[in-house]
């Protein structure tokens, strides 16, 4: 079942992804050669610690870790390890699932350790590019099968594939609420958007074929090919107008809320 969510807890959502996204964008200096990903998953939980949010990820089916940090062919879920030093080249995406007063907010980035390349770039840039085409689909009277389709589409006409294994999700007090938000789909079909609701979206793509395997470790999730792949997120709530980006800072979020709370 899809949940409508009130007022106030997309309010509480709203400053559970407003801190997502200050810490994504604190933590840009940090992401240099030389640093671990475990020293960025402690630099994390210190500062949910220092907001008074709680990781969703910690515990969660024994997983230890406050951040997912997935480096080039790692898709998502990448454990973060003292053994795993950046370096220059890198792509790099860091992926955060935290509560606020108890609401979540889910958040991915990607991040360029120094100069990379220009594929690494591009890819970057689709994935970006198609997370906000699903965005814009999230709108009261469409269906979720709008915001699938035009994120595959993205995708696809830039020489991308899309990661059928994994998908977005709903969220509210639990990370994963319905409904399931596939990256492929069709336009048309699927429930149909209302206020109220939120959903993580979160496309995955990858250079190449699209199969990915769960490495060693239980969690990190890679590439088969070997090559590079993307994975970026927001969450998102359907409003009577736009849709509300919890995860992107904005000045007026305060007032965009108030005016299009459900
Ligand atoms: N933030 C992730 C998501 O988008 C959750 C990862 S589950 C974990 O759903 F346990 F691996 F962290
Ligand atoms: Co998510």
């Amino acid at each position: 079942m899809i949940t409508i969510k009130n007022a106030a807890a997309i309010r509480k959502m709203a400053q559970a992804g407003q801190l997502l996204a200050t810490m994504l964008r604190d933590i840009v200096p940090l992401v240099k050669a030389g640093i671990t990903t475990l020293e960025l998953d402690s630099w994390i939980a210190d500062q949910l610690r220092q907001n008074e949010m709680v990781s969703k990820t910690k515990g969660y089916m024994g997983y230890k870790h406050s951040s997912c940090i997935s480096v080039n062919d790692e898709l998502v879920h990448g454990v973060p390890r003292s053994s795993r030093v950046l370096t220059t080249g890198d792509l790099v995406t860091i992926d955060v699932c935290a509560s606020w007063q108890g609401y979540c907010a889910d958040m991915a980035r990607n991040f360029f350790v120094g100069e990379v390349s220009e594929a690494a770039r591009k890819i970057a840039d689709v994935a970006q590019r198609s997370l906000d085409k699903g965005i814009e689909k999230a709108r009261v009277g469409n269906r979720l099968g709008d915001i699938s389709s035009a994120i595959q589409h993205e995708i696809e006409k830039n020489g991308f594939e899309v990661v059928r294994d994994f998908a977005g999700h709903g969220i509210g007090k639990q990370m994963h609420e319905d409904p399931e938000i596939l990256n492929y789909g069709t336009a048309g079909k699927g429930p149909l958007l209302q206020p109220g609701m939120a959903f993580a979206i979160e496309p995955m793509l990858t250079d190449g074929h699209y199969d990915v395997y769960v490495d060693r470790d239980g969690w990190t999730v890679k590439t088969v090919n070997k090559r590079l792949c993307s994975h970026v997120e927001d969450t998102i709530v359907i409003t009577h107008d736009e849709p509300l980006i919890l995860t992107r800072l904005n000045s007026q979020t305060e007032h965009n809320l108030e005016r299009m709370l459900p």
